[in-house]
């Protein structure tokens, strides 16, 4: 499980301090489907980031499948990212030389699995998500909705415990946000991932799948 206890976060730029998050108590089991949601600016993507290993917060304690990331070092801190976590970036950071396959095999090679293995997972997630006809295409020749759900079949294909979205839907058009938002569901089903994703579009949140939904108002 996810838990962050009285967690706060600032930023300090210069002598300016922005205050993102305040005194936050978070958490998330496997299994379950959580939207983040609030304004923009109210610290969404900061708190995805903390409870994925990738930011430290200012005061508070984080604690990712058991552990205390206080008392992880960094290498300890990526073995955990690699092996319960996936991302899902609103830019999606695709790899823009390696194609739709090569880029869902990658996190596969960081885990230290063979090629055979790795080309037999990447091939069946990629036709999970639909795209069994674009495997051999490069980022710049998909659609948005297509390389969002090669970003998808990368962050699932090592069975994370947790999938941590921010906006997964934002630039995807009503037709393809809904798809997508089905397709995360039957894969909590099947594998019992969980997703914690950000939004504030208010279609998300009419969606039936069994969330609850956090207000970070200011
Ligand atoms: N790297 C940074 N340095 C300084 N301030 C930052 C940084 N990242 C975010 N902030 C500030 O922290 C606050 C929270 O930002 P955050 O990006 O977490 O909000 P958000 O809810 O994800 O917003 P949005 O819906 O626009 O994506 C904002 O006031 C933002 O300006
Ligand atoms: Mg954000």
């Amino acid at each position: 499980m996810i838990k962050l206890t009285d967690v706060s976060h600032r930023y300090h730029i210069g002598d300016q301090v922005t205050h993102a998050l305040h005194h936050l108590e978070f958490s998330a089991e496997p299994g379950e489907i959580i939207s983040i949601t609030g304004p923009s600016g109210s610290g969404k993507s900061t708190l995805l980031s903390i409870m994925g290993c990738l930011l430290k917060p200012s005061d508070g304690t984080v604690s990712v499948m058991g552990n205390n990331l206080d008392t992880l070092d960094d290498a300890e801190k990526a073995a955990l990212r690699r092996n319960h976590l996936g991302f899902i970036f609103q830019s999606f950071n695709l790899i823009p030389v390696l194609n739709a396959m090569e880029n869902v095999e990658y996190p596969l090679i960081l885990c230290g699995i063979d090629s055979r293995e790795r080309k037999q997972r990447a091939e069946r997630m990629l036709a999970t998500v639909g795209l069994q006809q674009q495997m051999k295409k490069r980022p710049n020749q998909l659609s948005g909705g297509q390389k969002q759900r090669v970003a998808i079949a990368r962050a699932l294909i090592a069975e994370p415990d947790f999938v941590l979205a921010d906006e997964p839907t934002a630039n995807l058009d009503s037709h393809t946000a809904a798809d997508l938002l089905a397709l995360m569901s039957d894969l909590n089903k099947e594998l019992n991932t969980a997703f914690i994703f950000s939004t504030h579009d208010p279609k998300v949140q009419l969606f039936p799948i069994g969330s609850f939904i956090l207000k970070m108002e200011r």
